[in-house]
């Protein structure tokens, strides 16, 4: 009895602090904390995270503060903000994710501090869109040479259909080809265990491994992996710096003991989020009719009468088609990833309020690519309204922020449009296909990265 005694006045003295002392800071945004001391909003908010972000919104207005778990997450929703979010010096990137980092590739505090600023400009340096045809034909081959391990005709889950292929060429291309998955049996190894740790990432991010075993397992499979892989591709060094692989550049930067572990990172980074895009990517092309039928001619006029079983499509010739580039934009529009975080590291002002250090400042890409001054009718898929955007100058339309921004912009930005948009054209080429489903809904469970489809969705396939 004692302890329950004891325990209800700890809470009590927790809620009267929540309830009360903590609302004494009248420039704070407006704050969600629940009523659970600790918890705060954790349970409501975690059941279907975007859904409560829209409803705060609408009742809390362009700037609110969720308490969940101990935290305090901190929303900026209007555009005008963004600028604030991405180039402030009173945030920080790093502060923001060394501790996911820290849970799920189990990186040093230091190793991550003293390494993440060179590992970033490696990266960005590395793919930019002039250095990509260095990597382009490459995965070109290995692209055909996996669509060729297809059937003549069959059916499938598309998602699956879109990783057996995906996973091994992008493997190869980015951390070598002795270092791809090599039969068919170690690529369905890899996928099992590579979705067990892209599905858990965000719980992993926040929970101690102790409450998911399976994740933890999956995580520990791969990190052995990654030591085996960084070590062939030690043996396998040229001293020609442009046939490296990214994997090899990274480690002529690393010198401590955590190399696996950042190859982990980076292969997470790289395939986590282009392989939902490239499968919403083809089921709202194959959808709807109109616009398969333009994607269709696209690829008629600019591959000709090319070999259908190894067309390598160049650089050249991906710029001639823009349609499917569009669809990929498109896409990435429409499942953008729910959030993207800055730490507060000293008081900065958004809109009337202050924000206090300590707190995560976060904005949703997803939200931000429905308000309909940026995007008119943001529900709708229309590959069209790129038009407009100056690629050639690498600027994309004004509100799109589907790559975050700032000093910390996804360094794989034009690799991943690259991929995606050489995917697409090559699997249409090769192979008809028709959906069997109808396309899933985005699910609404997740807020890291880009949106997961809420069920299976069977395509046929037939080579043309
Ligand atoms: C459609 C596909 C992709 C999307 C939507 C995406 C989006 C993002 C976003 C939003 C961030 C955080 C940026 C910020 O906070 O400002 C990020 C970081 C990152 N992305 Fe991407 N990304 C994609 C594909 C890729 C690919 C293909 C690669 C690698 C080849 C990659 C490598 C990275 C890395 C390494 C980081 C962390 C950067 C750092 O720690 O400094 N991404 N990405």
């Amino acid at each position: 009895m004692g302890i329950e005694i004891l325990l209800l006045l700890v809470l009590s003295a927790f809620s009267v602090y929540f309830l009360f002392v903590q609302r004494k800071h009248p420039n704070y945004p407006p704050c969600i904390r629940g009523w659970i001391p600790w918890f705060g909003a954790a349970f409501q908010f975690g059941k279907a995270p975007l859904d409560f972000l829209a409803q705060a919104r609408a009742k809390y207005g362009p700037v609110f503060t969720i308490a969940a778990a101990g935290k305090r997450l901190t929303f900026v929703n209007l555009h005008e903000d963004f600028n604030t979010f991405f180039m402030s010096k009173d945030v920080d990137f790093q502060q923001a994710v060394q501790d996911p980092v820290q849970r799920t590739a189990s990186i040093s505090k230091e190793s991550f501090f003293k390494n993440h600023p060179a590992c970033h400009a490696l990266i960005k340096g590395r793919l930019t869109r002039s250095n990509l045809h260095e990597v382009s034909s490459d995965l070109c081959a290995e692209f055909n040479e996996h669509l060729e391990l297809l059937t003549d005709e069959g059916a499938g889950d598309l998602s699956d259909l879109v990783r057996h292929v995906m996973y091994p060429a992008v493997m190869s291309n980015l951390l070598g080809k002795c270092n791809s998955p090599a039969s068919k049996a170690a690529v369905q190894e890899f996928t099992e265990q590579f979705q067990t740790y892209d599905e858990g990432f965000e719980y992993g991010s926040q929970l101690p491994e102790l409450f998911l075993r399976k994740w933890a397992k999956a995580k520990q499979w791969l990190l052995s992996l990654m030591k085996s892989m960084v070590l062939k591709a030690k043996r396998n060094t040229s001293p020609d710096t442009n046939s490296k692989t990214l994997l090899q550049h990274f480690l002529t930067i690393l010198t401590d003991s955590f190399s696996p572990n950042y190859a982990l990172l980076m292969m997470w980074a790289s395939l986590a989020n282009a392989i939902p895009i490239t499968f919403w990517t083809l089921g709202f092309i194959i959808s709807q009719p109109s616009v398969y039928r333009t994607v269709m001619e696209e690829i008629a006029s600019s591959f000709g009468e090319k070999d259908k079983t190894k067309s390598v499509l160049s650089e050249s010739e991906l710029q001639q088609l823009p349609y499917i580039q569009w669809c990929v934009l498109e896409a990435i529009r429409l499942r953008s990833p729910g959030t993207i975080t800055r730490k507060v590291v000293r008081p900065i002002k958004i809109q009337n309020y202050i924000i206090p250090p300590g707190d995560m400042l976060m904005l949703s890409p997803f939200w931000a690519h429905r308000d309909p001054r940026y995007f008119p009718e943001p529900e709708k898929f229309m590959p069209e309204r790129w038009k407009k955007a100056n690629l050639e100058k690498n600027v994309f339309l004004e509100g799109f922020v589907a790559f975050g921004g700032g000093r910390y912009q996804c360094p794989g930005r034009w690799y991943a449009l690259m991929e995606i948009q050489m995917f697409i054209g090559l699997i249409l080429y090769k192979y008809e296909l028709t959906l069997l489903d109808s396309l899933p809904k985005p699910s609404s469970r997740h807020l890291v990265g880009t949106q997961q489809p809420d069920g299976p969705c069977r395509v046929q396939y037939n080579h043309r």
